[in-house]
């Protein structure tokens, strides 16, 4: 063998069977906003330092960072009203008591979701029920329409890894079915489908701020709602369970809203993070969508590797992509050799995984749900009268079969926002030289 031959031997090689890696420097971060945060971030927050005022209702010099951020929010996604919240599980918890959600009612959750989605239901008092996800790997229109029953109250969709998937069915299966649908957001901040913003398509939408997504204040949330009298409860639900007079002090004399809230107030402090974010959010996900894009496309000829089905992807807000391998041995194969390659991030950071470890996005993966935990001594909600309708559910893995066999055969890689060219070249050069080999 001449040297050369040797050496395009070795290169060809997988790194996992002893070849040399596509790249050995570290891919960046995913955490889509956390890259972003800079001297603007820096501006809005030392105003609300300065001014001593880190109170959103009242205060010596108030800069009104959240007031603004709701109303740009507003004015960005088409929302009639958004009220920021400390994160997107005190919003969805929230979201749950605005609609009135109690024992006796039962939600509608996909198989693919995270923890906060079932904690707000259980919380509330009602009881989580299982429906399976399509291609999209979210809410299965079809299997919503199956499993609406007397007590269904309402459904939550779950955008999950970026993208809204069959939502407008959804939004019209609830309508006709007289259930209200709950957008969960959190993935999904500046995303669309065929125009529309995401939030806009039910009852109610929630989104994080959390540091994983696509903006970021650490943590934070907004709830969005076209409807005045949920805004209204939603409002006091999310500061003491009383609206505030002008003067931004509570008013208990309205009878008709007096109510228990969450403590899960915005800060003007998160408020200020949470401005100079959004207003670089469509650069972020602009970033991530074109890039999760340019890949994708430059795989897709690839026999044996198949991708999440994006119904509209110009509103896809790009941080994950989704790939699907033919069995659970071969997505493993898949991501191992993938990382040996090299595509992987800085430590702690999760660039690349088998969908078996990505923890509580995956029902049978949540201990609390399939072992029905209560935080009180009695096992509330499970135990109570009004829902013994609920007893026979179970959450085990074997439950929802096609939610089953995404997250058995499924791959993720995270898409950062901050790629170059060379990063897109090295991942599209290490999954097509993997799967020459791991998918032949
Ligand atoms: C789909 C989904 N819902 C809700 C949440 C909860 O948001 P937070 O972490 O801000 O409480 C998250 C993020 O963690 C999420 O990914």
């Amino acid at each position: 063998m001449t040297v050369s031959a040797a050496t395009h031997e070795h290169a060809n090689r997988l790194a996992i069977e002893g070849g040399e890696p596509v790249r050995t420097k570290p891919l960046p971060w995913e955490l889509p906003g956390a890259h972003w945060i800079g001297e603007e971030e820096l501006e809005l927050v030392s105003r609300v330092v300065r001014a001593q005022s880190p109170f959103r209702f009242y205060g010596p010099d108030l800069q009104h960072m959240v007031d603004t951020l709701e109303k740009e929010w507003c004015a960005a996604f088409g929302h009639k009203h958004a009220l920021g919240v400390s994160s997107g599980t005190a919003a969805l918890t929230i979201a749950m008591s605005a609609l009135d959600i109690g024992p006796g009612d039962e939600v509608l959750v996909p198989g693919y979701l995270w923890v906060s989605c079932v904690a707000a239901v259980v919380r509330a008092g009602a009881i989580p029920k299982l429906v399976d996800v399509d291609d999209c790997f979210t809410l299965d229109p079809a299997d919503v329409e199956r499993k609406i029953g007397p007590n269904t109250r309402a459904a939550l969709m779950v955008h999950m890894s970026g993208a809204p998937g069959r939502v407008a069915d959804v939004a019209r299966i609830c309508r006709g079915r007289g259930i209200a649908l709950i957008e969960d957001c959190a993935q999904t901040a500046g995303a669309s489908q065929n125009g529309k913003a995401v939030g806009t398509f039910g009852d109610i939408g929630i989104f994080s701020f959390q540091l994983n997504k696509n903006m970021t204040s650490g943590d934070g949330g907004m709830v969005v709602t076209e409807r005045d009298d949920l805004f209204r409860r939603i409002v006091a639900l999310h500061d003491l369970g009383y609206p505030r007079n002008e003067k931004g002090r509570l008013d208990t004399s309205d009878e008709t809203c007096q109510l228990w809230g969450v403590g899960a107030r915005m800060s003007e402090l998160t408020g200020a993070m949470c401005l100079a974010q959004m207003r670089k959010l469509p650069q972020i996900t602009g970033n991530m969508r074109s890039s999760k894009w340019r890949i994708r496309d430059a795989l897709a000829d690839l026999p044996g590797l198949g991708f999440r089905t994006v119904p509209d992807p110009s509103g896809d807000t790009g941080p994950f992509l989704l790939m699907t391998l033919k069995d659970e041995a071969t997505a493993r194969r898949f991501v191992d050799a993938l990382r040996a390659e090299g595509i992987a991030g800085p430590s702690g950071s999760l660039a690349c995984l088998a969908m078996r470890e990505w923890g509580m996005h995956w029902y049978s993966n949540i201990p609390s749900l399939v072992n029905k935990r209560s935080d009180s001594r009695n096992g509330f909600p499970w135990t109570h009268p009004s829902n013994a309708f609920g007893q026979s559910y179970s959450y085990a893995a074997g439950a929802l079969p096609h939610c089953d066999d995404l997250h058995a055969r499924g791959a993720l890689l995270t898409i950062a926002s901050t790629l170059t060219p060379e990063d897109e070249a090295d991942i599209i050069a290490a999954v097509r030289k993997v799967a020459r080999v791991v998918l032949a």
